[in-house]
């Protein structure tokens, strides 16, 4: 596992946009894993710029995005499917046929669990994965558990994780219970992955999966085994890695 600590979250941000738009520079028909939540709004900001600037094009770039709660309209400001318009995908090319994120909506949401699994196996592997991580350890929203989950499944949000997200709901009980996720091997099977966390608040949790044990209590740990993944984060949430 590779790390990379600057100044700060826009610095962080800018690094992130500028490694995807040299990935697609490289490999056009990149294949590309996308997180939503606070951490890659300025990711997102500056690809949108770099896009504009006629450096990146997405004209053949294929995207999936790690989760989506279930039960909640895509058309909810609060869905997953919003944030990836509002933040992403109005201001860039990808074509609509090439983005993918999970129907939380769908009548049988296993059925759709294997369907998003199976075509990520059809388009993949993922080329470049991007990830932010929840206070707890989790990536996409793999929750803390007794086991690894590998392949895309139904997630029961943790109290954590729903109190986290309920800023964005106005009340915690408005936040859905569950959502779809992309599993850990899912995320494991990806070329490279790139984990980003800024801010003291995650300093505790970065410390826990760069030096913590390796265990599915903890599902960002399971990233030390991955051969290509770099954590790009700001200096206060590395605050308390030992030198
Ligand atoms: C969302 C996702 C989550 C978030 C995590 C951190 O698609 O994958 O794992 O990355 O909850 O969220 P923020 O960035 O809001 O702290």
């Amino acid at each position: 596992m590779n790390l990379i600590v600057m100044k700060d979250y826009n610095e962080i941000s800018r690094q992130a946009a500028l490694l995807v738009a040299a990935s697609i520079a490289l490999k056009p028909n990149l294949v590309l894993g996308l997180p939503t939540g606070r951490t890659p709004v300025q990711m997102y900001k500056e690809l949108v710029l770099i896009h504009r600037n006629g450096f990146v094009d997405f004209k053949n770039v294929v995207t999936f995005n790690l989760d989506e709660y279930v039960n909640l309209p895509r058309k909810n400001p609060n869905s997953y499917y919003s944030y990836m318009q509002k933040n992403f995908f109005r201001h860039v090319n990808v074509r609509k046929e090439n983005i993918h994120i999970p129907d939380g909506m769908a009548k049988n949401i296993k059925e759709e669990c294997t369907r998003y699994e199976e075509l990520i196996r059809a388009k993949g592997p993922i080329d470049l994965m991007i990830l932010g991580i929840g206070h707890n350890g989790h990536i996409g929203f793999n929750e803390p558990s007794d086991e690894f989950v590998p392949e895309t499944h139904i997630e029961s949000l943790t109290e954590k994780t729903r109190i986290a997200n309920s800023k964005y709901f106005g009340s915690l009980s408005k936040v859905p219970a569950k959502a779809i996720t992309m599993g850990l091997g899912t995320i494991m099977h990806s070329k490279k992955i790139i984990l980003l966390a800024s801010g003291r608040d995650k300093a505790e949790t970065i410390k826990r999966a760069i030096s913590g044990n390796i265990t599915p209590r903890f599902p960002a740990s399971v990233l030390r085994l991955h051969r290509d993944c770099t954590f790009i984060i700001d200096k206060e949430a590395a605050e308390m890695i030992k030198k």
